[in-house]
């Protein structure tokens, strides 16, 4: 998509792939979509700010210094949101925090996974996300075995983009920032992680913009299905040499 963007010297022979979660892997307007029934006409709204909030409510705790996990957040938000479009029904709400917990992968995700192990690269989650709730995303998508590392915010006790977050994969991998390929959909933690230090790959589903925050991608590509070829390349170049 955006060839002349990609810096492939900056990705040559990077054989750990670390992907955000949510909106990244998995498919965050997936568990209002399965209440469209229920929701109707305001199943995209809803969906739309109770993301919104999700992530406001990461940064606010952040700065606040009152860390909650991920789940609590989460559930915090879309009580926000319910609210706002005059939706009182535990029901509805269980039912929609259940469908988050089990949360839809995007549908290229089990192949790309795939192909990434068989071109043994080391693959990886870091994510604002509980544990509980990444395990429970990841073993829905049935993707368990094609990871090597799940890494939780929650190990930090502190969301991104603070860099003791990105610190977590750091340590884990036990690799410093720059040897490590960070791939994101979202525009505030593509900059967080590049100015971190990782290789950023930027996601842009759906076009997209990049926010106006010091830290660039190395690359930016339209869907997570370009990536095995966007790393495979240049291990090739460096192996021919
Ligand atoms: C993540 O998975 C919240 O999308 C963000 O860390």
């Amino acid at each position: 998509m955006t060839a002349a963007a990609t810096d492939r010297e900056a990705l040559a022979g990077l054989r750990t792939v670390v992907f955000d979660a949510y909106g990244t892997l998995f498919d965050v307007g997936a568990a209002s979509a399965c209440c469209r029934d229920r929701l109707g006409d305001q199943a995209d709204a809803l969906s739309v700010l109770w993301r919104a909030k999700q992530l406001e409510y990461t940064w606010l705790r952040s700065l606040r210094g009152d860390y909650v996990d991920f789940w609590h957040v989460t559930g915090e938000a879309l009580d926000h949101a319910m609210a706002t479009f005059g939706l009182d029904d535990a029901l509805l709400r269980s039912r929609l925090m259940e469908l988050y917990f089990a949360l839809r992968a995007y549908p290229e995700v089990p192949g790309v996974l795939h192909d990434l192990k068989a071109a043994r690269l080391r693959t990886g989650i870091l994510s604002n996300g509980s544990v509980s709730m990444l395990v429970g995303a990841v073993q829905s998508a049935g993707v368990q075995e094609l990871l090597t590392e799940i890494i939780s915010a929650d190990a930090a006790g502190i969301y991104k983009p603070h860099p003791r977050v990105y610190e977590l994969a750091v340590q884990r991998f036990a690799l410093p920032a720059e040897k490590i390929v960070f791939v994101s959909a979202n525009a505030w933690d593509v900059a967080g992680a590049a100015r971190f230090g990782f290789r950023v790959i930027w996601v842009a589903r759906s076009g997209g913009r990049l926010d106006r925050l010091p830290g660039e991608p190395v690359a930016t590509i339209g869907s997570l299905a370009e990536l095995p070829a966007l790393l495979a390349e240049p291990v090739a170049v460096a192996a021919g040499q």
